[in-house]
């Protein structure tokens, strides 16, 4: 069990590393609290939830949308929600992200602190307090950034979590050890899947390595001016793959970082695509798609990154290294023609 406190620029987060959900009486007054929660993580953990007043959503990304948030928003009302009730978010990013956005806008904003359930939400979706709903094809093109009170890992929840869901935290771990870790790459690397499913101490580490890697990228930069920019490797691709097929977002971003990294060969010289692709597929990520380029360059176009005529693209200089390069939107629709 281990206490950190993160300040960010007007606020500061408690971080309950590998402590119980139990521990959560403590944390906060039981009475004022709230827990949302999908059908998936309560049916699986129904005794967690005793005594907690709960709401529970249907499960799934089709769901994040404005309409959960105006349903959660009838609910509060009805349970006599005031500036006092905090809103606890516990399951994987779908159910942070709308968390912290109800949070965020009830009452013109009410604390909130989130339990990750999935490996994806405790490494990334968790950490950061950018918090939104999809619209349509764009995904989060509508939210908020604000810092939750608390952020709490109980391992305990990945014992029910699917194999996709393992895959799926893998991709933003990866991605992590591109821009910033090599050293957690090599170890990556050289460890598989099973290892770290059968080995709670060695997934505890790379669980908090990551979520600290990511908690300091957007201390440095909480609203997104420069280095946090980095965390969007894989995405711009990416999403906009994400939207048009059936992909799970670690699979549509695995595929953005292999384009990422052919990209980056040819404007920063990477020569270290291989070892990118050898360690997405070990971990059982796809490493190419055939799509339809110019259906996914018009949704790429229309990417939150973008600055009037090029794209912000996230590239590699080496494994460890992120870098962030402009590139005019003629010359991107022309190499992503030529991938
Ligand atoms: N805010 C951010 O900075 C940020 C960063 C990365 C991703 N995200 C968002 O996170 C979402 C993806 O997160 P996710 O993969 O956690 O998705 P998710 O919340 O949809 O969870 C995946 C599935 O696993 C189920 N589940 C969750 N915990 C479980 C458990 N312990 N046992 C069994 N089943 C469980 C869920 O019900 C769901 O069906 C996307 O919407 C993405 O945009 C946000
Ligand atoms: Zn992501």
């Amino acid at each position: 069990m281990k206490k950190l406190t993160y300040k960010f620029s007007n606020s500061s987060t408690d971080y309950y590393l590998a402590y119980g959900i139990s521990h959560l009486k403590g944390i906060v007054d039981q009475k004022n609290s709230v827990i949302i929660t999908d059908e998936n993580v309560y049916n699986n953990h129904q005794k967690r939830f005793k005594n907690w007043n709960v709401i529970i959503l249907k499960p799934g990304e089709e769901y994040k949308i404005q309409g959960t948030v105006d349903s959660i928003i009838e609910q509060l009302i009805a349970m006599e929600a005031d500036r006092k009730t905090i809103l606890i978010g516990v399951g994987g990013g779908v159910v942070t992200d709308i968390t912290g956005y109800t949070a965020s806008v009830y009452m013109r904003g009410i604390k909130f602190g989130f339990i990750p359930t999935t490996l994806l939400s405790m490494v990334d979706a968790s950490i950061g307090g950018k918090n939104g709903v999809d619209v349509g094809v764009y995904k989060n093109l509508v939210g908020t950034i604000r810092q939750p009170s608390f952020i709490l890992h109980d391992l305990i929840f990945l014992n029910t979590l699917p194999q996709f869901g393992w895959v799926n935290g893998f991709a933003e771990i990866i991605k992590h050890a591109c821009i910033k870790d090599a050293v957690m790459f090599r170890e990556v690397e050289m460890n598989s899947l099973k290892k770290y499913q059968g080995r709670k101490t060695l997934v505890c580490e790379l669980i908090q390595r990551n979520a600290i890697l990511k908690t300091k990228i957007v201390q440095q930069d909480e609203f997104e001016k420069r280095d946090r920019k980095l965390l969007n490797f894989g995405h711009t691709l990416g999403h906009a793959l994400e939207n048009q097929y059936e992909l799970s977002h670690g699979q549509a971003i695995s595929i953005g970082m292999t384009y990422a990294s052919h990209i980056s060969e040819q404007l920063t010289g990477f020569r270290e695509t291989e070892r990118i692709v050898n360690v997405l597929e070990k971990f059982g990520l796809p490493t190419h798609a055939k799509f339809d380029k110019q259906k996914v360059f018009d949704v790429l176009k229309m990417d939150k990154k973008r600055a009037r005529k090029e794209i912000n693209y996230v590239l590699l200089e080496k494994i460890g290294k992120g870098v962030i390069k402009p590139i005019p939107l003629n010359q991107l629709e022309k190499i992503i023609q030529d991938l």
